[in-house]
């Protein structure tokens, strides 16, 4: 037995980067709102066409969710304040520079004690998630709510909670008995924030905070790049777009700016301040690392009787572990801070597969007289089948232990974990390390 699964680094580090083109004109606001935000980024509205498989009638959805659009850390206002220090000091006001709407003295709009509270996007975020599944899943999600048929699930933290409750709201909105919106109360269960193996099983694992989290070294590829000669390149550009002496600001200044850009936009929808002072390509985002394998037993979709929906809310390393045991987005090679170019269509891209808001959903399904046509294995099960298809960011996807099939019969889907020693869950042995001693330098998602 091979029982070992190999803990990688994950890192989440949020970095400019350049590219060889430079770009004539400036971009309109509506081209760089779209511009991806790695982790930072707003939850894109889908609009995939829907149809359920043939001949099946959807059983059971579970959905793993990360919160919505939040305010800055603490630790990412921090940033932004001391940017300002430096840049509010050596621009004169008197000189009435702008850039956009980028004034000076700049205010800093984010405050300590807004540390990643769910912002109004956020809420919106999720409603309209729910809104769509309800469209896709009528005939599963329009039954009345009942706490034993729906389960609400979320982390301790408030955004995580607060994002169970707008989604809730979406998804039962004027179908309650409570007042004149018809309200229906729903029971949210908030997890431990400091002991919760189902959703925040990174915080439980001593394998994952020392080799991964708190551990120095798996950030020396951010490192490498945000001193490297790319970086220095955006500094000097900056530099001459605000007319100022490149000396006097350092790379942790461009970082505290390109913090500010990522929240003016995904908060406020401004691209036209601090994303000013970035040209378009230095704005292509990258997510630096490489997957996490953390295989957890909780985050398996489980087919409970009469449960028709299970939704979890929680974080980005929820999430992103549940990827790489799903071998989902799997690149062939590691991104680094010397091979971004080459990686610039990566699989692995967290604008696209873990924005704010970004979702796994599993879906079963029960099927009757399905044509063998591409669905040999179905024939197996007599007339009726039971088949599971995944969505990410509501879109259809193949898992690679399916065989790539967007519709995998449920005991294909179910041997993927049995099989495998290296996936099946035990958290105590694959968290297990032989030291322990940690220094706290956690990336916050
Ligand atoms: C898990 O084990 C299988 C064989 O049992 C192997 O092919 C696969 O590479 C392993 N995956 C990881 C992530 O170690
Ligand atoms: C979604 O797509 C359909 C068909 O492609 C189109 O008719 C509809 O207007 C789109 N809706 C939105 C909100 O983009
Ligand atoms: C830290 O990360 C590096 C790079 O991934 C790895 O080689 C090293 O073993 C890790 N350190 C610990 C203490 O796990
Ligand atoms: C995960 O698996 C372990 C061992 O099989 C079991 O004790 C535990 O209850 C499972 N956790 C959940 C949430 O199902
Ligand atoms: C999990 O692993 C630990 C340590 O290897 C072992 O003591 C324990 O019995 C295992 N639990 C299960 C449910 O297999």
């Amino acid at each position: 037995m091979d029982p070992k699964i190999v803990l990688s680094v994950l890192c989440f580090a949020v970095l400019g980067c350049f590219i060889e083109e430079s770009l004539q004109s400036e971009p309109s606001f509506s081209q760089k709102t779209q511009l991806k935000f790695a982790s930072k980024t707003r939850y894109q509205r889908r609009n995939f066409t829907y149809e359920a498989p043939r001949n099946c009638e959807p059983l059971h959805i579970s959905m793993v969710l990360r919160h919505g659009t939040r305010y800055p850390s603490r630790n990412d206002v921090e940033k932004i304040d001391k940017m300002l220090k430096v840049v509010n000091e050596v621009i004169d006001p008197s000189t009435q520079k702008h850039i956009g709407d980028l004034r000076f003295p700049w205010k800093n709009p984010f405050s300590r004690t807004h540390d990643k509270l769910l912002t109004s996007v956020g809420e919106e975020e999720m409603y309209n998630i729910a809104k769509e599944l309800l469209k896709r899943f009528p005939s599963l999600l329009l039954r009345p709510y009942r706490p034993q048929n729906f389960d609400f699930i979320s982390t301790g933290t408030s955004r995580a909670t607060q994002s169970a409750m707008a989604f809730a709201f979406g998804l039962y909105e004027g179908r309650g008995g409570l007042g004149p919106s018809r309200f229906q109360p729903v029971s949210v269960q908030s997890r431990e924030v400091n002991n919760d193996p189902l959703l925040r099983f990174f915080d439980l694992c001593p394998k994952y905070l020392t080799e991964v989290a708190e551990n120095k070294t798996a950030l020396l590829e951010y490192k490498k790049f945000k001193h490297g000669e790319q970086m220095r390149n955006v500094l000097q550009k900056v530099s001459s777009k605000l007319i100022i002496n490149p000396s006097v600001i350092s790379e942790d200044i461009i970082v505290g700016m390109y913090t500010a850009c990522i929240f003016e936009v995904a908060i406020y929808d401004r691209a036209n301040t601090w994303c000013q002072l970035f040209d378009d390509e230095d704005l292509m985002l990258s997510f630096v690392g490489k997957h996490s394998q953390l295989p957890e037993n909780a985050t398996d979709p489980s087919i409970e009787e009469k449960k028709y929906g299970t939704f979890m809310f929680a974080h980005g390393e929820t999430l992103q572990p549940l990827y790489a045991l799903l071998g989902l987005f799997m690149d062939r090679e590691d991104l680094k801070a010397d091979n971004f170019l080459k990686q610039l269509e990566r699989k692995y891209r967290t604008s696209y597969i873990a924005p704010f808001g970004a979702n796994i959903a599993f879906v079963v399904y029960k099927c009757t007289a399905r044509d063998g046509a591409s669905n040999k294995e179905s024939e197996c099960y007599g007339t009726k089948t039971f088949i599971v298809q995944v969505f990410v960011n509501e879109e259809l996807i193949a898992l690679p232990c399916c065989g790539k099939e967007t519709e995998c019969p449920l005991e294909t889907f179910l041997q993927c974990f049995d099989s495998k020693p290296n996936m099946s869950c035990n958290l105590s042995s694959l968290c297990s390390v032989g030291s322990s001693g940690t220094e706290k330098s956690r990336v916050e998602l």
